[in-house]
């Protein structure tokens, strides 16, 4: 047969949700009564949601039929051997320790090998990760490549670790790194994949210094199609290969199924180090639940199950990126500054070259999507200073694609939307906090018009 362009997507649709259109009018109105905070809004008044990719995918017609076989036995569940069987087979770590969700797994961890005077490195920490991390009195510390932090550098593997700076950091504080994370692909820092090559580097210099590496795996297998598709010598390689290989260079990962497990909720802790997973599991009982079934029921681990198996089709993976890549390459041609190349999951436009009269500390990524949703009802979600205060080194609003949810015509919609807010983006207008909590402020704070 001959080869076509086109790429689809790879399935039909079996089940619709309606999508409500609201006016202008009526938006601004729903806006300002969640205090110009996107996260507080009502879903039924957004129209295109791209708040985020976690746990918002549509499931398979197999994943609602393994959520009928779900076995809700409180203990030694067929559902969970299916899980972790599942778990195994593309990650292969001695223990794994099911939890609700992926912060759940890191709230475990670093309880267990946190606390003050250490510091964790990662390329790039995502919000949980980081306030996991800072909870236990911990330091984090983002070394990402130097690309990594350019959004508009075309570079293959933008998400890799700065193999020289983990180096200076354990030759001068080796006894204060409990652990070592990398986060694949890297989301805080573009949804960028992290190449093979420069996790073996990593590896190696755990090896070194005698750490343990553990990845943040919410995307493993977007990391692993970049791979295949643009790193030497990957090109033939199935998918799931690459996965192993990616997970045999460490000791361990946190992960969050609402992403590459194609689930609505669930999330695990693995790791190789028997004492480690004992003091993991005493911690999970306390809080998740019995090491059987953690924070899930027997359903959900089954849809995990499910879509572990599907997450790694190539069918899916081509059109997953290519979609995305879609919607990046349309506003990216429109003149829109973004993060370049696209991310696996996202697209994140670039606040501070597109509002360059906001300074960060006016909030220029809250403005943007503030004007997103007034604009046409688009909700993406702000990923800078509102999120990381001070450690924000760019000021992105990212637009992230659920899985398997919308199509071309909502993507269409989107890039119509986002060109006409960046035709008048010298209008819009910074913003100041009004009430903001302790910590993860961004899900709670309240803002008003500077
Ligand atoms: C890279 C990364 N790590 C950790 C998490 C936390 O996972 P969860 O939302 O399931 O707690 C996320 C969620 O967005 C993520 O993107």
């Amino acid at each position: 047969m001959a080869e076509f362009t086109t790429i689809i997507e790879p399935f039909r649709i079996h089940s619709v949700e309606p999508i409500r259109i609201t006016t202008r009018e009526e938006r601004d109105a729903a806006l300002a009564a969640a205090g110009l905070n996107l996260f507080s809004l009502r879903s039924e008044d957004v129209l295109i949601d791209l708040l985020t990719d976690s746990g918002t995918g549509a499931m398979s017609s197999e994943q609602w039929a393994g959520i009928q076989r779900g076995d809700e036995s409180y203990a030694g569940s067929p559902s969970w051997f299916r899980f972790r069987d599942a778990v195994v087979e593309l990650f292969g770590f001695a223990h794994v320790i099911p939890t609700h969700q992926g912060r759940a797994a890191e709230k475990i961890l670093f309880s267990v090998v946190g606390g003050p005077g250490k510091v964790i490195p990662n390329n790039t920490h995502f919000d949980t990760t980081r306030a996991n991390v800072e909870f236990t009195g911990a330091e984090a510390l983002d070394i990402p490549v130097a690309e990594g932090r350019v959004p508009s550098s075309e570079h293959p593997f933008k998400g890799n670790m700065d193999v020289d700076a983990l180096r200076a950091l354990l030759a001068e504080r080796a006894d204060d790194v409990p652990v070592v994370m990398v986060t694949v692909t890297n989301n805080s820092g573009g949804g960028q994949p992290v190449s093979l090559e420069n996790l073996r580097a990593v590896r190696a210099v755990c090896d070194e210094f005698g750490k343990p590496l553990f990845l943040d795996g919410c995307r493993f297998a977007e990391n692993a199609w970049f791979v295949r598709e643009r790193e030497a010598g990957q090109a033939d390689r199935p998918i799931p290969d690459i996965v192993r290989e990616m997970a045999a260079l460490a000791d361990g990962m946190t992960m969050s199924a609402k992403k590459d497990g194609l689930a609505n909720i669930g999330g695990w802790l693995a790791c190789n180090d028997d004492a480690l997973a004992e003091q993991a599991r005493n911690l999970l009982i306390l809080t998740e639940g019995f090491p059987t079934y953690g924070g899930l029921a027997g359903r959900d681990l089954e849809a995990i199950a499910q879509g572990l198996a599907e997450v790694v089709d190539e069918d899916y993976l081509r059109y997953r990126i290519r979609s995305t890549a879609y919607l990046g390459d349309a506003l990216h041609a429109a003149g829109v500054p973004l993060v370049r190349p696209s991310g696996g999951h996202a697209v994140y436009l670039d606040a501070r070259a597109l509002l360059p009269h906001i300074p960060p500390e006016q909030l220029p990524g809250q403005a943007l999507a503030c004007a997103l949703y007034v604009e046409g009802g688009i909700r993406g979600c702000e990923i800078g200073t509102v999120m990381f205060g001070e450690h924000a080194a760019m000021d992105l609003v990212r637009l992230a694609i659920p899985r398997r949810t919308y199509t071309q015509s909502h993507i269409d919609y989107v890039i119509e939307v986002v060109t006409a807010v960046a035709a008048r983006a010298s209008e819009l207008r910074g913003l100041r906090i009004v009430t903001a909590p302790p910590a993860l402020r961004h899900f709670t704070a309240t803002f008003a018009p500077l």
